[in-house]
Formats: C-alpha cells, sequence, structure tokens
C-alpha cells in the first residue's frame, strides 16, 4: 500500500496519549505535517511529541479543551494560520471512569458527554465549515470503541458517549457526502496503553479479566490502531464513508459467550 503524500495535514485531537501519539508518529511516516491538540501543558506535549520532530515533518502543537468551543475555533485557526490547509481530522481525545451506573454524579456523565462526544462535535463542526469553505475533500476518523455497539458494565457514559459518535459520524458521512467530505470511526478493542491501562491500575484484577475476554489473545498496542487509521487517511479508503471498522481482536464478536464482569474502555 503507497501511503506516500506531499504536504498534507492532520489533526489528531488528544495526540499527546498513547493511541494519538501512534496515529500521529504514522501519519509522519507517511509523510504528513501534524497538528496536536491537547490538554496538557506545552512542556508534556514537547517530551512526547519530540521523536515526531525527528521524522522531518511539521509538527505544531495547541494547547485546547475539546469542550470549549471558542478554543477549539481558535485552535483550529492557528492550524490554518499554520499550514494553510488541513486533509485529515483524527477525533480521539477521550477519557472512561469505571463506576457503576447507580453511582455516576451528573458531573461524571456530563464530563463523559462533553470531553467524548461535545468535542467530536465542536471540532468536527469548525473543520466542516472550512472545507466546505475551501472546497477541500477532507476526511474525519473518529476515535470509537468496540463498547459503541455492546453494553459494558461499570462505564455506561463512556459507552453512551461513544454509541452517539458512531451515530455523529454516519449522519456527517451522508450530509457531506456531496462535498467530497468522508467520515468513518476506527473501533479498538482492549489495549494494554491509555485509558485500559489506567482502569487496569486502578483496578487490577481487571487486567486478568480483560485477557480472558479477547479472543485474539493478546491486548491491543496503539500501533495496531493507528494502522486503521492511516488506512482511512490513506487515498485507498477515499471510497469509505459512513463505516466503522472494528479492530478489537474479536471481543465484540466473543461478547455473547463471555463473561464481562470487568471494564473495557
Ligand atoms: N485504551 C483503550 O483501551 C481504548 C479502547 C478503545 C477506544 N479508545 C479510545 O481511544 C482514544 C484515545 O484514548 P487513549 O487510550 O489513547 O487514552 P489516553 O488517556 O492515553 O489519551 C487521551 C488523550 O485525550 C486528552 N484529553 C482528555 N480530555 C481532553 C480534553 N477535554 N480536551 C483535549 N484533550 C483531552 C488527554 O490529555 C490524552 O492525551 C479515546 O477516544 C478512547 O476512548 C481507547
Amino acid at each position: 500500500m503507497n501511503h506516500k503524500t506531499s504536504s498534507k495535514v492532520v489533526l489528531v485531537t488528544g495526540g499527546v496519549g498513547d493511541i494519538g501519539l501512534a496515529v500521529a508518529k504514522q501519519m509522519a511516516d507517511c509523510e504528513f505535517d501534524v497538528a496536536v491538540l491537547d490538554v496538557v501543558s506545552r512542556q508534556i506535549a514537547d517530551e512526547r511529541l519530540g521523536p515526531l520532530r525527528d521524522q522531518g515533518v511539521k509538527v505544531l502543537y495547541v494547547e485546547a479543551d475539546v469542550r470549549d468551543r471558542h478554543m477549539v475555533e481558535t485552535a483550529l485557526t492557528t492550524v490554518w494560520d499554520t499550514f494553510d490547509r488541513l486533509d485529515v481530522c483524527v477525533c480521539n481525545a477521550g477519557v472512561a471512569t469505571d463506576l457503576p451506573f447507580v453511582d455516576v454524579s451528573l458531573d461524571e456523565w456530563q464530563r463523559h458527554i462533553d470531553i467524548n462526544l461535545n468535542g467530536y462535535f465542536h471540532v468536527s463542526q469548525t473543520v466542516a465549515r472550512r472545507w466546505i469553505a475551501e472546497k477541500r475533500q477532507g476526511k474525519f476518523i473518529f476515535m470509537g470503541s468496540w463498547v459503541q455497539d455492546v453494553p459494558y458494565q461499570l462505564i455506561t457514559p463512556y459507552c453512551v458517549s461513544k454509541a452517539g459518535v458512531w451515530m455523529l459520524a454516519r449522519c456527517i458521512a451522508i450530509e457531506l457526502a456531496p462535498h467530497g467530505i468522508t467520515a468513518n470511526v476506527v473501533a479498538p478493542g482492549i489495549l494494554d496503553a491509555g485509558l485500559s491501562r489506567q482502569e487496569m491500575e486502578e483496578h487490577p484484577e481487571f487486567r486478568e479479566k480483560f485477557n480472558r475476554i479477547i479472543p485474539r489473545g493478546r491486548m491491543q498496542t496503539p500501533d495496531d490502531v493507528a494502522n486503521v487509521v492511516t488506512f482511512l487517511a490513506s487515498t485507498e479508503a477515499n471510497y469509505l464513508t459512513g463505516s466503522s471498522i472494528l479492530c478489537d481482536g474479536g471481543c465484540l464478536a466473543g461478547a455473547p459467550s463471555m463473561n464481562m464482569d470487568a471494564g473495557g474502555s
């Protein structure tokens, strides 16, 4: 597969996190210039993004909270001022907390919906308006999860937010198809990284349970996920829109026959 491009630009939200960083690195391998939007300090971002800069592409870090429409719009103005274009928008920033449904506070519910769903809306609508004005055929790639399609214990706000992301992508896909803009979802399974690793640190007993429910027999790596994102960003995926690529090592297929008594973002 030839991923080579010239002077194209990708935005990765949550790009300082484990999956986002792997996506940013692989997109840099494909010779995309990279803009990363995240909430972490510039110092932390610079440490994490340092290797990207060694890949010979331009790298921009913008500190912004995806919950804040004004910050998102300002951040995207910075992206356009820096690169004068955007070709691929990867909405990936996310959070997950394990709580029994009856213990989910309104604040915790709102935090999940604000970051995991409203954040995708703010970023994608702002980008879509610019793409339409520029007549640019851009690609949205949303980070979903295998639990966008299956209920899972202890992470109700997360499951609901990811189901919303999947529907948002399909709505965008049909409305913006006439503009040549595509929207697809990548739905990972359980990683020994990022949010799942945070869950395992808080609940060490989850590690054995996660391993047990993954038919593929091992947890996923951030690169396993980034491989699918780079495919969707490539010209080979030009005809795909409104699709979700499930890359979960068989978790969803195996769900009906498994005892899912642990979290699993
Ligand atoms: N780790 C997994 O097992 C797993 C499985 C399926 C899907 N996912 C999804 O992958 C995506 C990335 O998660 P990860 O596992 O790499 O976790 P991570 O914690 O390593 O990365 C998440 C990133 O999002 C950023 N972020 C959080 N809130 C933000 C906000 N308000 N504004 C901007 N940035 C914000 C964080 O600072 C962090 O850099 C998420 O959407 C998650 O739901 C993860």
